[in-house]
């Protein structure tokens, strides 16, 4: 007899077009993965000799279910520092990563029957965590002009109906490098009032921006703090993706549930990790100057050297660090990738991985060393000139 006591609303998750092209990477010893969603480089030292200095100093123990009052209160002097906006210690909650706090957030708000409006593409957390909760995911794509994308209101208010409980958006983009403005986030939250969702914004590349110190959040526009439900992240911003910590800034309400939510799921991200946390955001300005010069540095490299080859068409991303392109007579990204990842070793990301608006395009993620972009460009542009 076969055992089949699993829940549809997991098996249900479709597997990513991306899992094939990483495991074929992962067995090619000289293939470059330029295929995730992190940079390269290892965590600054100050911020990995705090962390040994507070397990040294007895930060070994299970702390609050929302992270400890130090950190929230940083997270806090940093969210007022960038955006103007206050919150105090109950509205923020200390995650083990945004995957944690996206994923609880979106727990405490959609059920069976409900559906969630996601801007895509997207990174593919939001739809299968919707999923995974018994609920809808329903994709408003952005809108494509030449390689650019602009977001579409009529599209985002074309897919509300009395069941949408939740607009989820991610700007600066993973995987499209668009970046909302101020006023496209002014223009949101006014829908979301109309049609009373929150809109839960996922903000992890907030520092990963090229003209400006931090991209425009939610946060600073939204009068009712219950509406906006923020998850952000230290992977990015202080290359700190194996440390697993994130945060999310809501109502009291809201951060409440989701602290419920977690208690029961993680507990508490490891407190010599949080302890670490508090010394990035004290210390961390001068890093992210430098790092934001060396992916500026790496954007340019890589936009001249695809922006060159006849048939590509890119454009610059405002914000994160990918390259999302497209390929003239390329209809099938998956299939694309792996031709790539056959011929010349270099690992992309498939455009389908990021559901609707995604296909055809291929990601590429800079975020590593000069030499290592500059061979995979090499490698690249031999693999993609037969395209012309
Ligand atoms: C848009 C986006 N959100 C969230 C995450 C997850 O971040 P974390 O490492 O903090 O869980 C990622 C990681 O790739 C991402 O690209």
């Amino acid at each position: 007899m076969t055992l089949s006591l699993m829940r549809p609303e997991l098996t249900a998750v479709p597997e990513s077009p991306l899992v094939q092209i990483a495991t074929l990477a992962e067995s090619m010893p000289a293939s470059i993965k330029l295929c995730y969603g992190e940079s390269d480089l290892p965590t600054p030292a100050f911020i990995t000799e705090a962390a040994h200095q507070a397990a040294l100093e007895g930060h070994t123990f299970y702390t609050h279910t929302a992270g400890y009052r130090e950190l929230r209160s940083a997270i806090a002097a940093k969210v007022r520092e960038l955006h103007g906006a206050e919150y105090d210690e109950s509205e923020i909650i200390v995650t083990v990563g945004a995957s944690m706090a996206i994923y609880a957030a979106i727990r405490a708000c959609i059920g069976p029957g409900d559906n969630a409006v996601i801007v895509s593409p997207a990174y593919a957390i939001y739809a299968n965590a919707v999923t995974m909760c018994g609920g809808e995911p329903r994709f408003a794509p952005l809108r494509r002009s030449n390689a650019a994308y602009l977001l579409d209101l009529d599209r985002i208010d074309g897919a509300i109906d009395r069941n949408t409980r939740m607009l989820i958006v991610n700007s600066p983009s993973n995987p499209t490098g668009f970046m909302l403005s101020i006023d496209e986030q002014r223009d949101l939250v006014a829908l979301a009032e109309r049609a009373n969702l929150r809109i839960l914004a996922d903000e992890v590349y907030e520092r990963i921006t090229y003209d400006v110190e931090a991209a425009p959040s939610f946060a600073s526009v939204v009068e009712n703090k219950g509406r906006l439900i923020v998850a952000n992240s230290f992977s990015k911003t202080y290359c700190m993706t194996g440390w697993r910590l994130g945060w999310a800034q809501s109502g009291a309400e809201m951060i409440r549930a989701i602290t419920t939510g977690v208690e029961f799921m993680t507990s508490n991200a490891a407190a010599p990790v949080q302890r670490a946390g508090i010394v990035a955001l004290r210390d961390g300005e001068a890093w992210i100057a430098q790092l934001r010069a060396h992916l500026t540095a790496q954007r340019t490299q890589v936009l001249d050297a695809l922006s060159g080859i006849d048939g590509v068409h890119v454009t610059a991303p405002s914000g994160s660090f990918f390259a999302f392109f497209t390929v003239e007579g390329v209809t099938d990204s998956a299939a694309f990738a792996l031709r790539i990842l056959r011929e010349s070793g270099i690992a992309l990301a498939p455009g389908s991985a990021f559901g609707p608006g995604g296909e055809p395009a291929l990601r590429l993620c800079f975020a590593s060393t000069e030499r290592t972009i500059e061979e995979s460009l090499d490698r690249l542009r031999r693999s993609l000139l037969p395209q012309r």
